[in-house]
């Protein structure tokens, strides 16, 4: 993959800084009324000039969380997406069908899908290519496990992820981001979080890899570097400093609205 894209000039695309991303990885934990109810109290949440709120509610849900937000600021994005294009592909949802239900986000290649449906790099590559090709920005999860981390390899193990996901992958254009978020596996709640420290030097490795892959420019204009792992209220700050992590993914925390509420409000510049 070349460094730059001829005739693109990322860095007059965004004039702006961008705002602090906080996604809400709803995961399978609420059936649909649920899901409208938590929209309900989340369209009533402050949300500060600096910050974007993401709720990513499973597929059933996606459309009546949809309307449930729709006066308010907050953004939808999806939990996975199909590799493939609409045809005979039993149980997928197609990357085509999610930016018509308005996501603009989807998380793709998270750990609890690579563990539990034998996702491979491979697989989250096709998915990043399909994602992308709609116009959405892939929310792309990278970690080790806990074994990696012990026996020192767990640089290896995320840059090789990263590396294998992006192969080919054009780079985002126009409003898409490709966002990265670190999520090592063990720091997945009921885990303890990772230490900032760690996170931070993690975040380093991702974003060498990623310019690598799509040069400094592109990285900077166009991609960004989460945290995940039992972000809370009472840590959130420590994870982000606006230059190496500009966000985090937060799942448990995001489901409860008051949680919800102090975890954003909590975050620097955002209260
Ligand atoms: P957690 O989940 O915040 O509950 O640890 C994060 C995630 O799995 O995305």
């Amino acid at each position: 993959m070349g460094k730059t894209t001829p005739g693109r000039h990322p860095s007059r695309r965004r004039p702006v800084p961008r705002p602090t991303l906080v996604v809400g990885n709803w995961k399978m934990r609420l059936r649909t009324g649920a899901a409208i109810e938590l929209a309900r109290a989340l369209g009533q949440l402050r949300v500060p000039a600096g910050i974007e709120v993401v709720a990513c509610p499973s597929y059933p849900a996606l459309a009546d969380v949809r309307r449930a937000l729709v006066r308010s600021k907050i953004t939808l994005g999806a939990q996975d997406v199909s590799a493939f294009g609409p045809g005979a592909h039993t149980g997928d949802v197609a990357a085509a069908d999610l930016a018509s239900l308005g996501c603009r986000y989807v998380i793709i290649g998270h750990s609890e899908r690579r563990s539990a449906h034998g996702e491979t790099d491979e697989l989250i590559r096709r998915k990043l290519i399909a994602a992308l090709a709609h116009g959405l920005s892939p929310v792309l999860c990278v970690g080790e496990q806990a074994e990696d981390r012990r026996l020192g390899r767990q640089h290896t193990v995320v840059s090789h992820q990263i590396e294998r996901a992006l192969r080919s992958v054009p780079p985002p254009h126009r409003r898409q981001e490709l966002v990265v978020a670190y999520e090592p596996v063990w720091a997945i709640s009921p885990g303890g979080p990772a230490t900032p420290e760690d996170a931070f030097i993690m975040a380093q490795v991702i974003h060498q890899s990623l310019v690598d892959h799509y040069g400094e420019r592109l990285t900077d204009s166009a991609t960004r570097i989460l945290y995940g792992g039992s972000v809370a209220a009472d840590n959130v700050a420590t994870f982000i400093d606006g230059d190496r992590i500009r966000g985090v993914l937060v799942g448990a925390e995001s489901v409860e609205p008051r949680h919800f509420q102090h975890l954003v409000s909590a975050i620097p510049g955002g209260a």
